[in-house]
């Protein structure tokens, strides 16, 4: 289990958004203010970005600037979210301490530029980012409003300097204790790797392990360390933060604000102890994308063993950073903004309020343009959502998500999969867990999304998808849920590896092939385009699914048979299994626990089924727990819950194109627009509709 969350104090959903009023005078301040007012903003950023005016050199702090920003905040009555100011390097640091600038992949030094760019193993780095969080600290801790601490900005990318060099052989020696550890673990006979002194380990960029790009290594493991390494670093940079943070107020809630889809080279899991709060960006990268922000949504209520996360930026328009930067239609906003409210969020912020005046982000959407309007169709859209947030007050503040599903994410899986020669390069981990998470979002299922390491006792279900290390006890506690009656699903790929990215020495998929009661014999790839027709047969009828990418060849040991492929010398051999478990064959099985003496049931997907293989499947696998949901057959509606104190709210989001009219799930009132729904009653919903039901 997480530490538990510690939620900022607040007495509804925190509305409002990054705010940088030092690029423009003062007087415009008032205007923002009074346009604040008018879209209920009760919540400010401020200074994410500060730190060159915060301190203009090594030995000089001025506060003048910041004081004057949160005063005006004060005095405004927000809230305030203070950050550390460490998101970007003043010129002068670079300048002076060249080290802090990272050295890229290719091994080249970088000068002075851009942002979120200091190398996390810099001794200066770390000694002056700690001193800023301290000086700002002790200067704004016990101001009032101040609801949250946010230190650094969306952490990620690697550095290849000496310090780092440096750092990882620390972390190594750390980690293995011995040269003879380090070696068994990275199977360093291979290739006459044989390292006789922790010295001559260097990093794994384009000048030692690595070919064509940072995924193509020669030593696995030596690339999956380094990416531990790197995520472990900079999560030490957010720690020394945190800890000059706690020096001097020992209570406001901390936190950082994460990248969505998720974030390959942070391993939010590992983090997620540091973090008093979850919180994240979303910037989905196409108009359509319900599932994926979905999918993070959990996974950020996942960090903290389900507690509310917040939505600590989105745009109310337009992003800038893409080739191609569509607005928002009329009503996406507030869908999405309700969506995250559905999964969890308790609070909605954006980036920006006010426009920035100049550099890349001139355009980026805000709250405020540069004119300063506020009868755009950008601030009316903001403004409504604003009061219909202040409406519904603390109604579902803390509320929990009751989910029966887990989903497992594992960033080392992830790691060692994409990393790793000799399967297909073609096949992303988070494409995986996105189709089967998708396909349970479509049938309506209430997921967590949860780290190998979770319990998952409260689940009847747990979704494993490419699960390619297999780590400690998670096995045996995959075997537990089907001892107990639940349901496990897994796919290709999984139990390959162990800890250090070793094969295991047995039968593929290693500690997990007595669950799912097969073996894998080979491994055959195919290139996009290329599919491989599977028949799938059970109860609910047939379906054939056009499989791409990675056809395992299956030898059942137990499992029966849900689907065959049908083309290729391994046509009619298996793609899709069930095994079902009784409890004697369950090590540790016990049978007594299971609801009804019910077996429980591992099914194993063997291949890239399409969309609607997947679906056929997860839905087969809901359906024994009755877990699909009532809008299971409604495209693009999306049912999410929340629970407090026996209290339901349940929010109906309509993310379809055209009309659709559905039989109400429930009886209730919504709290949007006080009207009564009848459960079976015809719930009409336009596209980007929103209910929001107080279920009686
Ligand atoms: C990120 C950053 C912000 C801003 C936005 C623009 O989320 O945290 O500073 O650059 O992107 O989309
Ligand atoms: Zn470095």
């Amino acid at each position: 289990m997480p530490t538990p969350a510690r939620l900022p104090a607040t007495t509804r959903i925190a509305y409002g958004g990054d705010y940088n009023p030092e690029q423009w005078p003062r007087h415009v301040w008032e205007e923002d203010y009074a346009a604040f007012g008018l879209a209920s903003v009760d919540t400010v950023t401020l200074g994410v970005f500060a730190w060159s005016y915060l301190q203009p050199d090594e030995d000089t702090y001025d506060f003048t600037r910041l004081d004057a920003i949160v005063e005006r905040a004060v005095a405004g009555g927000r809230q305030i979210v203070l950050a550390t100011a460490t998101g970007a390097l003043p010129p002068w640091l670079a300048h002076r301490h060249p080290e802090v600038n990272r050295t890229d992949f290719e091994g080249r030094r970088h000068v002075y530029g851009q942002r979120h760019n200091a190398c996390p193993s810099s001794p200066v780095f770390r000694r002056l980012s700690a001193a800023l969080a301290d000086r700002i600290a002790e200067r704004y801790a016990g101001t009032p409003g101040l609801v949250a601490w946010h230190v650094g900005n969306e952490y990620g990318g690697a550095c290849y300097c000496e310090n780092c060099a440096a750092g990882f052989r620390d972390w190594l020696r750390e980690r293995y204790g011995t040269i003879e550890r380090l070696n068994d673990a990275w199977n360093a006979t291979f290739w006459s790797h044989l390292f006789s002194d922790w010295e001559q380990v260097v990093v794994p960029n384009a000048l030692s392990e690595h070919w064509r790009g940072p995924d193509h290594t020669a030593f696995q493991g030596i690339t999956l360390d380094y990416l531990r390494f790197m995520s472990e670093a900079m999560r030490q940079n957010f720690r020394d933060e945190k800890a000059a943070i706690r020096r001097h107020d020992a209570e406001t809630p901390v936190t950082t604000n994460f990248m969505g889809a998720p974030f390959r080279g942070i391993d939010y899991h590992r983090w997620a102890d540091d973090l008093d709060f979850a919180s994240w960006d979303n910037y989905p990268p196409g108009p359509r994308e319900h599932a994926r922000m979905a999918l993070v949504h959990d996974q950020m209520r996942g960090l903290k063993g389900g507690a509310p996360f917040w939505l600590m930026e989105q745009t109310p328009s337009i992003t800038a950073s893409r080739d191609v930067n569509p607005v928002k239609r009329p009503g996406v906003l507030r869908l999405w903004s309700w969506q995250a409210v559905a999964h969890g969020a308790d609070a909605v912020l954006y980036f920006q309020m006010r426009q920035s005046k100049g550099a890349c982000e001139k355009y980026h959407g805000a709250v405020l343009d540069h004119a300063g309007r506020t009868d755009t169709r950008a601030f009316r859209e903001v403004a409504a959502l604003g009061g219909e947030l202040e409406a519904l007050g603390d109604a579902v503040l803390g509320a929990r998500t009751p989910a029966r599903v887990a989903l497992v994410f594992d960033w080392d899986s992830w790691w060692a999969a994409e990393i790793t020669d000799g399967l297909n390069r073609h096949v992303k981990y988070p494409a995986v867990v996105l189709a089967y998470y998708r396909a349970l979002w479509d049938a309506g299922a209430q997921v967590d999304v949860v780290p190998c390491t979770a319990s998952f006792d409260a689940y009847d279900v747990v979704v494993a998808p490419l699960l390619h290390m297999v780590k400690g006890d998670t096995a045996s506690r995959l075997h537990d849920v089907v001892a107990r009656g639940g349901s496990v699903l897994g796919t290709f790929w999984s139990g390959r590896v162990d800890e250090d990215d070793n094969a295991f020495l047995t039968d593929v998929p290693g500690p997990l092939a007595g669950l799912f009661g097969l073996r894998v014999e080979e491994t055959d790839s195919a290139a996009p385009g290329v599919t491989n027709p599977v028949t799938l047969k059970g109860d609910g009828g047939e379906l054939v699914s056009d499989a791409s990418l990675v056809f395992e060849l299956v030898v059942p040991e137990g499992a029966d048979v849900v689907g065959t492929y049908g083309a290729d010398f391994y046509a009619g051999t298996p793609a899709v299994t069930r095994m079902r478990h009784g409890a004697g064959d369950v090590p540790g099985g016990r049978a007594e626990e299971a609801p009804g003496g019910r077996a429980g049931e591992a099914w194993y997907v063997a291949t890239g089924l399409d969309d609607a293989g997947v679906r056929w499947v997860v839905r087969r696998v809901l359906d024994r727990h009755g877990l699909v949901g009532p809008y299971a057959d409604a495209a693009d509606v999306e049912l999410a819950v929340r629970e407090r104190d026996g209290e339901r709210t349940s929010f109906v989001l309509h993310h379809g194109l055209e009309p659709v009219d559905v039989a109400a799930h429930a009886s209730g009132v919504d709290l949007l627009t006080g009207r009564r729904v009848t459960q079976g009653e015809t719930l009409h919903l336009e596209p980007t509709d929103v209910v929001v039901l107080r279920e009686d």
